[in-house]
């Protein structure tokens, strides 16, 4: 069917439960490890052999406290908390592996732009260029009041406020070291050629940041930019920054509508419809057979957990459920948390009319993507539906058992893939922007960061 290779990307959290609530009881489950490090480079070398491009690892800078209007929820059933921090563990992950990429996220409105552009130029260096980041404003007002505000900046001003921040990023990653600025000349006793470092001289609306970068870039000097805004301003912050963005919706059609927007918004902008890649989320539950798939899934069920699954959408729109009867419909609500994940499921939804217990039910396998469900080859033709019908570039794969289903992906559905020639496969010392969106190391000349370039070699690495 499809023509495209499909792009794998693995989409995980460092916390107990990520996108499926109560499934960390299943026995097979192994995320009770996840604090440690031999979990985590465990997974990274799966995903490696199993073809996937990156890892992209969630990350939310306070707990899910809406439902119920307390943590308590989200504490018992280990809804993305205790959560431990995603940027410290990739250079382990780095160390047993060579191809995969790392996408990390970090929010842009609670993190100093000056200190996360040497964290990411740090990262980029130590993974070779395998570093990624997930730009993200954050949508929680728990995260605001531990971070020394009274409450969220509104949502749109967020974005806003987002634009300046990587204009502020962009001039360290590309316009503060010229590339050839360090030499480690011993002989000539120069490390770094004062001429050809920059204080980049900021002062704007939101930030002030005279001085030059702290770190020298890394191989990609800016690291591959993912998004996934969703909203109409997201939406447009996306197309202004990302190069790979991600989405997440239960069919293709409403998947199809969000593909549409970005690639008629790049066509605007002048840019070649497929000038960003798209993914979207997919859980795979995969066996030798359709029945036995669909056996592993109804062993799952019981162990959902659907308070924990309201704590987690809770989480993510702002919305309050914990009263509500579970056979009243889900109505659109306008909050200053996350607006597409409510939209999905009311205004977007299709005519459908979802109640609480349908959303809990659906929410507590898979998030807000679909689960597909069969032996290798209905898995692959499933997926290359979506591809074509949905109009993506690849998935973002999420476990519903924790790390066996990415396992069991390897074991099962790569193969598969592989066999019909369709699974976009690494080459050697790839940065993580080249196998993921086919260009050169650097930022693409026609991205808005590329204007922010010093010096005479600053041209693009094809
Ligand atoms: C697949 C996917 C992963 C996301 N991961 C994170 C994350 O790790 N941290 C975060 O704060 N937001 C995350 N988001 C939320 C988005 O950044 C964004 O806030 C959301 O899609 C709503 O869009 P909007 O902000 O334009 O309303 C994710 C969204 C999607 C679709």
């Amino acid at each position: 069917m499809t023509q495209k290779p499909i792009l794998l990307n693995a989409f995980d959290m460092l916390v107990p439960v990520h996108q499926t609530p109560g499934l960390w009881r299943h026995p097979e489950s192994r995320v009770a490890d996840y604090t440690r490090l031999s979990y985590w480079t465990d997974v990274a070398r799966t995903l490696e052999d199993a073809g996937f491009a990156s890892l992209f690892l969630a990350d939310v800078p306070g707990v899910y406290d809406v439902y119920g209007g307390s943590g308590a929820a989200a504490n018992k059933g280990g809804v993305q908390v205790p959560l431990l921090d995603p940027l410290v563990v990739v250079p382990a992950m780095a160390a047993v592996t060579e191809s995969l990429g790392f996408g990390v996220t970090a929010s842009v409105t609670y993190e100093q732009p000056y200190l996360l552009a040497r964290t990411f130029s740090t990262l980029d260096h130590f993974t070779d260029g395998r570093v990624a980041w997930n730009i993200v404003t954050s949508y929680q007002d728990s995260a605001a009041r531990n971070l020394g505000m009274a409450g969220q900046i509104p949502h749109d001003e967020r974005y806003d406020r987002a634009d300046e921040y990587m204009e502020v990023m962009y001039k360290l990653f590309e316009g503060s070291f010229e590339p050839d600025a360090v030499r480690a000349d011993a002989e000539a006793n120069v490390f770094v050629d004062p001429e050809k470092v920059h204080d980049i001289g900021h002062e704007g609306q939101y930030f002030s940041v005279p001085g030059q970068a702290l770190a020298s870039p890394g191989p990609q000097r800016t690291p591959l930019l993912f998004q996934a805004g969703s909203s109409s301003r997201g939406q447009r912050f996306a197309l202004d920054h990302a190069e790979a963005i991600f989405l997440s919706g239960g069919t293709p059609q409403l998947v199809r509508g969000w593909v549409d927007g970005i690639r008629d918004g790049l066509e605007e902008r002048g840019r070649p419809r497929d000038a960003v890649k798209i993914f979207t989320l997919a859980t795979i539950v995969v066996a030798d057979t359709d029945e036995e798939a669909q056996a592993r899934l109804d062993d799952y069920r019981p162990y959902v957990d659907t308070e924990s699954a309201l704590a987690l959408f809770g989480g993510w729109t702002g919305v309050d459920l914990s009263g509500a009867d579970p056979d009243s419909p889900l109505e659109y609500v306008k909050t200053e948390a996350n607006h597409s994940a409510l939209a999905a499921f009311t205004t977007l939804a299709g005519g459908k009319t979802w109640t609480v217990r349908d959303l809990a039910e659906f929410v507590a396998i898979g998030g807000r993507g679909p689960v597909i469900v069969g032996s290798p080859a209905t898995v692959v033709d499933e997926l290359e539906r979506w591809m074509d019908e949905a109009d993506i570039d690849g998935f973002n794969v999420s476990a519903a058992v924790r790390p066996a289903d990415l396992e069991r992906f390897g074991r099962y559905v790569t193969p598969e893939l592989r066999r019909r020639g369709v699974l976009a496969e690494a080459q050697v010392g790839q940065t993580v922007r080249e196998r993921i969106t086919g260009h050169g190391p650097w930022l693409a000349d026609d991205h808005q960061g590329a204007g922010y370039r010093v010096g005479s070699e600053a041209g693009t690495r094809e």
